[in-house]
């Protein structure tokens, strides 16, 4: 495995390389980063692991500041799950003096999270398009943990005529059923044993669903409870139409049902399909 920090570099590298698979991280690896790799080692002749906190998608300095770094570790795991490229650019490759240019997704990026974190999804658009650009992979690889970003990526990638693939692989969950992320590894030992009630309410509602309940407000306090018997209070529990994000009444075919709750200092994110 080559680590690369410059755009030159890479584009020699992907130049007659066959199959390219880029997969968009930034770092911190646990199994869903690794499922990603793995997907995109299956499938492709050249497989790049694009590593790079992106600071113009966070909205909250001290999120920036806590966000988990270890190059060394993250080397290490995609090079055992056969990464080819570790581009690993600097922020002044990605944001040299005089960028001027953003990527702005309208109406499925300004609700939910773009309701709730200013700025994130622009941030998110402009550095997916700036390194579908840098790399041009032929598929690029992502997971259904953040299924909204999948969404404001598949618009971003059709508007903009990308000539790119978007797979979008499952959410990976510990054996309690929380969905693994960067920021867990800053919740308290207490925090996390409470974490696990975003998916149990999740799966409960799925539960319910699937037992003929299909009033979208039922579903929802369905998860809400859950929550508030762990004490946590979403910020919001939506059942939506997973391709456009907007608000259903009622479950008549697979539906998405999203949420995100602080638990402690930590913001998380969770969703599930549900289907009549
Ligand atoms: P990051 O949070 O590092 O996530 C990188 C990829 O891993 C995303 O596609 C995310 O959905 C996926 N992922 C995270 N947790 C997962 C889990 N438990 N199961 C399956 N997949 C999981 O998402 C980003 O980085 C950034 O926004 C990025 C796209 C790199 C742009 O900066």
């Amino acid at each position: 495995m080559r680590i690369i920090r410059d755009v030159a570099a890479v584009r020699a590298a992907v130049d007659g390389a066959g199959r390219v698979g880029l997969v968009p991280t930034m770092g911190a690896f646990h199994e869903g980063h690794l499922s990603l790799i793995r997907a995109a080692r299956e499938s492709c002749d050249l497989v790049v692991v694009w590593l790079f906190v992106n600071p113009t998608q966070f909205n909250e300095a001290s999120d920036l500041a806590n966000y988990p770094r270890d190059e060394e570790r993250d080397a290490a795991l995609a090079a055992e799950c056969g990464t080819d490229i570790l581009f690993a650019p600097p922020v002044d490759q990605v944001y040299p003096a005089g960028f001027a240019t953003t990527v702005s997704v309208s109406g499925i990026a300004d609700v939910l999270e773009g309701a709730h974190r200013p700025g994130h999804f622009t941030g998110v658009a402009t550095v997916v398009a700036k390194m579908l650009n840098m790399v041009g992979s032929d598929v690029a690889y992502f997971g259904a943990k953040d299924a909204q970003q999948v969404a404001v990526v598949r618009r971003m990638v059709a508007d903009l005529d990308i000539p790119v693939t978007i797979d979008v692989l499952p959410i990976v969950r510990e054996p309690d059923g929380l969905a693994m992320s960067s920021r867990n590894v800053r919740l308290s030992a207490d925090e996390r044993r409470r974490a696990a009630a975003l998916h149990r309410g999740l799966a409960a509602a799925r539960d319910a669903a699937a037992a003929g309940e299909q009033d979208a407000g039922i579903l929802a306090s369905i998860v809400a409870d859950e929550l508030e018997r762990e004490s946590i209070t979403a910020e919001y529990v939506a059942v939506l139409d997973p391709e456009t994000f907007e608000p259903v009444a009622s479950v008549e075919r697979p539906t998405l049902i999203a949420l995100a709750a602080r638990v402690g200092p930590v913001r998380l994110v969770d969703n599930m399909e549900v289907t009549p």
